[in-house]
């Protein structure tokens, strides 16, 4: 069947190009169709004729355009507690520690780089809320690239779909409904521990201080090998020492990386 649009070969290794200079994201051959079907919604709505004109368009307009182009690209599938070990091992293991050591600073430091459309940093949030005692300061800096995603997880508003993976007593400790009584909606208790920022991760840093733990899940799986080792460097360097590091559950480092130990079940704790 033929397509509603022409993507020729140079039209597409153009794109593959973009992206991979933007955000590090290698798009191979087999995301052809992806690529195609995301971007020809773009087209669509901007009444252009084909790619050829979708890419001058975005060459014209890169202010306006490419972040609706980078939106289109980046895949933000995610679910609250997804690989719900990382949670177990936070809570039974992490906070304990935290609470001895970070004991004369009471401060704590959490980032969710990539966090999607924020079931991520909610679920640590949730894990942590009432586990450090009054007069702690635990913090959470939640970050994407897409700005479409940043939005949803600002809003704190979910369909009662994606919650359905949480406990009954969670929910209701953690949401309320929506006036309409369809979705939920974050508690402002849980929303004021995190702060949503977009922040390209391959680009500078704006944050000053370290953290005590980073999860970066899910994330680094379209990237290529250069680009992830310069990233977990870039992580050790911000993390406290022995700080740790939590990866998605078919990601993991090369042999080469010796800033950190690995844990199992891609946990990483930097070394020094
Ligand atoms: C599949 S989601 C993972 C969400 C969550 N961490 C989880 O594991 O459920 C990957 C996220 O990484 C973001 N991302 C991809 N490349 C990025 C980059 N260079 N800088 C910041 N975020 C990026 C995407 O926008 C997307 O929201």
């Amino acid at each position: 069947m033929s397509k509603e649009f022409l993507l020729t070969d140079s039209e597409f290794s153009h794109i593959v190009d973009l992206v991979y200079k933007a955000c590090g994201i290698v798009l191979g051959e087999h995301k052809r169709e992806m690529v195609y079907s995301r971007l020809a919604r773009r087209i669509r709505s901007l009444k252009l004729s084909n790619f050829e004109q979708y890419l001058d368009y975005l060459e014209l307009n890169k202010d306006k355009e490419f972040s609706n182009f980078i939106n289109a690209i980046t895949t933000n599938l995610t679910s609250f507690f997804r690989e719900k070990h990382h949670f177990e091992f936070l809570k039974k293991t992490l906070v304990p520690k935290l609470l001895k050591e970070n004991r004369a600073t009471k401060r704590v430091r959490i980032w969710s780089a990539g966090c999607s459309t924020g079931e991520e940093p909610y679920s640590i949030a949730m894990t942590l809320a009432d586990m450090f005692p009054i007069g702690w300061d635990v913090k959470i800096l939640a970050t994407d690239l897409d700005s479409n995603v940043l939005e949803k997880a600002n809003s704190g508003e979910y369909s009662a779909n994606s919650t359905t993976g949480l406990e009954p007593e969670i929910l209701k400790k953690w949401f309320f409904k929506d006036k309409q009584g369809e979705n939920y909606k974050v508690k402002p208790a849980l929303k004021k521990m995190i702060h949503f920022k977009r922040l390209n991760l391959l680009q500078k840093w704006p944050m000053k201080g370290t953290f005590d733990l980073i999860f970066c899940r899910n994330v680094v799986i379209y990237f290529d090998k250069e680009t992830k080792e310069g990233l977990f460097n870039n992580y050790a360097n911000i993390l406290i020492p022995q700080g740790h590091l939590f990866l998605g559950h078919s990601e993991s480092m090369s042999k080469e990386q010796k800033n950190f130990n690995s844990l199992g079940k891609t946990m990483y704790q930097k070394i020094k």
